[in-house]
């Protein structure tokens, strides 16, 4: 298999750290042997397993199907009907959680609000009826363009109620990014806030809007939650003075709201197992993001359990997951499966560093959070600054962390399990995807020992296998493809609009091996094995060690993002010829990117050029997708038959001497150049 990077560690690989008796004897999974007994159970009778489970959610009408598996597509729960909003929110309203905080918001700035899940769900039922009122009805697709306030949680909430499929954007994304993704699921309605805060500094969203709706046809209102006024005298009083509102499209949240005639009543609605609940724009290898869709019944349930058992949840706790709700992490695991369980979940505005580094131990502190879940990438900047800041507020109420998104180096597990958990806490490194909807491998804290840099074993009914490039399994610690051998409940449906991509980039790699290989793992099942596009290993013990992408996806500070989207950013400037984009290692992103970039004739290579290539990459994309190097090309090393050589680029890019074999390309002094021009 082609480049992955592993990680370098001089701590021994195989210590292990387990969880206190006292944890393990509160935990809902006790033991090794309790996990064993039920992965055992879940994976030789999965569908008996899955029907089990399926007791933990609320059905309106039972299903009469556990799965119907067409390669590669899957459809589970069939015959049911369910809603996700009812199961967040009103099967509560019975019980002692009525009045139990569902949301606790913390701002930027300190503010506080706090939903009980009685208010959440009254808000939730008004905002529906707010949609409906807009003409959204079941199946219609709106755009949630937001930053991290309670409304964006309200508006997603709202969505599932009336069966609306919500597609959330990243508030950090750009308006060309905005309007591609609107584009590309016909959204009608798009939910916005005039502006964001963060680290102080107010983000102009609603502008964003205004810039994509230019090309966005299919959008017939946006609706505007206020946030502006919370900050800086130089708004005005009202707020509004930092967005324009267009008449007969643009119309207030608080507006819509206050209205005397809004009802509080709105009945969720039935919804098939499979109808969609959300779509969420993922980088693939090429510059078109793919719309990840996720469907009803199996999310919902899958998201709930591994919230359950992953985060050991309990009655009492307090959750709190750093994450943005506009990526994966805080679909699953700030919204769906908290609120399905009745947990308090904690929604945070700010950032890490703002107004300084223990901003987050403050939080941890003021609401004695119990569970705290973040990035690789938060722990190791926060790592650098010093424990001073760690040592400032009381963490005493932590008893489980975890960690998602990235490979957590295990220097960066020690300092996080010493300093954070104070050696008392397991920490689940959790490994997953916006495909796979949940958790598919993580410890399960009071039963499974944790090794330092691995994310352990996979959840009930999940069937990870390491295979090589024939399709045969690896040997152990042998690295390979890290692939799914069977379908899981949130695992996704298809790419929005696309089936033939879906089929192409998740299920291709191996289709046709199994036939000819008869002791390969993938007899019977190759049609519908799913190709995570991530290197992993199995060690001795059977836990999984992630080694990051193998295809053309980079992973900057926990946020993906395809070479090829870069170099399409890159290429539309007037300027450039050609682009090659490849990551390097960062010390505390995890990676970087460092672009080629081959300029027109004629064109100087100024310093003052780069600036702009790296601002022109932000307005196209994201800030999180500027290069942290651009290096001026006059050549890059290709093929004879014109294929760029990216593991060349790579090579140079992450500082190495030797570049390995050049003998097949067509003019091999092109790697001589690159040397020494390159930016170490
Ligand atoms: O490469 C893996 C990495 O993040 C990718 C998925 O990114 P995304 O869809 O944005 O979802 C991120 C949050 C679930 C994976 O293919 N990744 C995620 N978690 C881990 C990880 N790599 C190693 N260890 C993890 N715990």
């Amino acid at each position: 298999m082609s480049e992955q990077h592993t990680i370098n560690s001089s701590l021994d690989e195989n210590r292990k750290f387990s969880a206190s008796k006292e944890f393990s004897a509160n935990a809902h999974i006790k033991s090794i042997s309790e996990y064993k007994q039920l992965y055992g159970h879940s994976v030789k009778n999965p569908e008996q397993f899955w029907k089990e489970q399926s007791q933990l959610i609320h059905w309106f009408k039972p299903f009469n199907k556990v799965l119907e598996w067409n390669k590669p597509f899957c459809m589970w729960f069939l015959g049911g009907k369910t809603n996700v909003a009812y199961n967040c929110l009103d099967r509560h309203l019975s019980t002692a959680r009525k009045n139990k905080a569902a949301i606790i918001w913390e701002g930027d700035n300190g503010e506080t609000k706090t939903y009980t899940y009685q208010q959440l769900h009254r808000e939730v039922c008004k905002f529906a009826n707010v949609l409906k009122q807009k003409n959204i009805a079941k199946g219609d697709r709106v755009c949630i363009y937001m930053p991290m306030v309670p409304e964006l949680a309200i508006a997603m909430l709202a969505c599932a109620r009336i069966g609306a499929v919500h597609s959330i954007v990243f508030g950090g994304f750009s308006a060309h990014s905005l309007r591609d993704r609107i584009n590309d699921c016909q959204a009608k309605l798009v939910v916005t806030t005039d502006a964001g805060i963060r680290g102080g500094k107010i983000v102009p969203l609603k502008e964003n809007v205004d810039k994509s709706l230019e090309e966005c046809p299919s959008v017939q209102s946006v609706i505007v939650s206020r946030r502006a006024n919370a900050v800086s005298s130089s708004n005005s009083s009202s707020g509004s003075a930092i967005c324009h509102m267009k008449d007969g499209r643009d119309f207030w949240w608080d507006d819509e709201m206050n209205h005397e005639n809004l009802s509080s009543v709105c009945d969720a609605v039935e919804m098939e197992s499979e109808d969609p609940l959300f779509i969420l724009y993922t980088s693939g290898t090429t510059g078109k993001p793919k719309g990840i869709l996720h469907t009803t019944a199996g999310y919902l349930l899958y998201t709930t359990l591994t919230f359950k058992h992953i985060f050991d949840y309990h009655e009492e706790d307090t959750f709190w997951c750093t994450a943005d709700i506009g990526w994966v992490t805080g679909h699953s695991y700030i919204v769906y499966g908290p609120l399905s369980n009745g947990a308090t979940t904690l929604m945070f505005e700010g950032t890490p560093f703002y107004p300084d580094p223990a901003r987050f131990w403050q939080v941890v502190e003021k609401y004695k959070v119990n569970i705290f879940y973040t990035a690789p990438t938060a722990i190791r900047a926060l790592a650098k600054e010093g424990i001073e800041w760690t040592n400032k507020y009381d963490l005493s109420s932590l008893r489980l962390l975890g960690t998602v998104g990235e490979p957590i180096n295990p220097e960066a597990w020690m300092w996080y399990y010493d300093n954070i958990g104070k050696k008392r806490c397991p920490i689940v490194d959790t490994w997953w995807q916006t495909e796979t909807g949940g958790i598919l491998i993580s410890p399960i804290p009071g039963a499974i020992a944790q090794k330092p840099g691995s994310a352990t074993l996979p959840f009930f009914g999940v069937q990870p296998v390491v295979l090589k490039e024939d399709g045969t399994e690896a040997a152990v610690n042998e690295g390979g493809y890290l692939t799914i051998k069977y379908p899981w409940p949130s695992m996704m449906r298809t790419i929005y609009g696309d089936p033939e991509r879906f089929k192409q980039t998740y299920f291709s790699k191996f289709a046709n091996l199994s036939e000819t290989l008869p002791a390969s793992p993938l007899a019977g099942i190759s049609a519908g094995l799913y190709f995570t596009g991530d290197g992993a290993r199995k060690d001795e013990d059977g836990y999984f060690w992630l080694m990051g992408r193998i295809d053309d996806v980079i992973n900057i500070a926990g946020h993906r993002l395809g070479t090829a989207e870069i170099e399409s950013a890159l290429v539309s400037h007037k300027s450039v010829a050609e682009a090659a984009v490849v990551p390097r290692p960062h010390e505390v992103k995890g990676q970087s990117i460092y672009a080629y970039v081959t300029l027109k004739q004629g064109v100087d290579k100024t310093h003052l050029l780069k600036d702009e290539l790296i601002k022109h990459v932000a307005a196209e994309i994201s800030p999180i997708a500027k290069p942290e190097v651009i290096h001026f090309a006059d050549n890059l090393p290709k093929t004879r038959s014109g294929k760029i050589m990216r593991r060349i680029l790579k090579a140079i890019a992450e500082g190495k001497e030797d570049v390995g074999d050049t003998t097949t390309l067509a003019d091999p002094s092109v790697v001589a150049q690159l040397l020494q021009t390159r930016e170490i």
